[in-house]
């Protein structure tokens, strides 16, 4: 029996991520998350012989899958913090996906004076409220792009970055090739990328069929690599093909 508009919409705001949870042929759309978070903050802390950061960070499941910390974000932004402030001192650095901002925050807090973190619209509420929280509104900025659609230019903006970030990134198939196009958009063959998967459903293999027809990639160095590993999730860095 089918429910009728009203249960429809009272389960969507009891479970907003409902319908992405359903189970199709291979497994859930993304995965399963605690859907009780609602405005709780936490206290992240990356930990360094010379540079500990610290980020406080505000995480609500109500707008969606982007509004908590995933395990891959974690894992670029300890990568950053190895790297440490001389590798994102002088670049100007856009997040894709950014979700709750994590990495862009810890990319800022290490020193970078431009930061854009970027998400769909209902994520705006949380970026802004974590770049508050950490006090870094000189050096970041939330800004909506949906992935496919024109790059935004206010004023205030370099619109080529040098340092491209994204976490968590390929889950629903319908935005592969959205986020395949707004990668090329916003790169040249000399733009960083780093790039970090968690290999989730057999369907990711299309993802990066439609990567490697504009970039290359490779693992990059990492001494946590075996660790997350594990957990199948990879950090790639990506570099656009020159066009022949
Ligand atoms: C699994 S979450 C990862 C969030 C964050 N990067 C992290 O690691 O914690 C995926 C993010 O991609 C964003 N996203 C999904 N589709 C998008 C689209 N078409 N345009 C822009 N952002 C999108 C979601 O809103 C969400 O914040």
């Amino acid at each position: 029996m089918s429910l009728d508009l009203a249960q429809e919409e009272l389960l969507d705001l009891q479970h907003p991520l409902r319908h992405l949870q359903q189970a199709d042929d291979d497994g859930p759309i993304i995965p399963h998350q605690p859907h009780s978070i609602r405005n709780e903050l936490s206290r992240i802390v990356f930990p360094h012989p010379h540079h500990v950061v610290e980020i406080s960070l505000a995480v609500d499941a109500t707008p969606g899958c982007g509004g908590i910390a995933w395990p891959a974000g974690e894992v670029l932004s300890r990568y950053l913090v190895y790297k440490g402030p001389t590798y994102v001192q002088s670049k100007s650095i856009l997040e894709l996906g950014s979700g709750t901002g994590l990495v862009g925050l810890v990319a800022a807090k290490l020193g970078c004076p431009s930061v854009w973190i970027t998400d769909q619209a209902p994520l705006l509420d949380i970026m802004n409220r974590n770049i508050h929280l950490n006090n870094l509104s000189e050096s970041v900025k939330a800004v909506e792009l949906n992935w496919g659609t024109p790059i935004p230019h206010p004023n205030d903006s370099p619109p080529n970055p040098d340092l491209i970030l994204a976490a968590d990134c390929v889950y629903f198939e319908p935005t592969f090739p959205l986020l395949v196009q707004t990668l090329s958009d916003l790169s040249t063959s000399s733009t960083e990328i780093l790039f970090c998967y968690k290999k989730r459903r057999k369907a990711d293999k299309r993802f990066f069929t439609l990567l490697k027809k504009q970039f290359t990639w490779e693992e990059v160095h990492d001494p946590e690599r075996a660790i997350y590993t594990r957990e199948a999730i990879s950090l790639l860095s990506l570099k656009k093909r020159n066009k022949a």
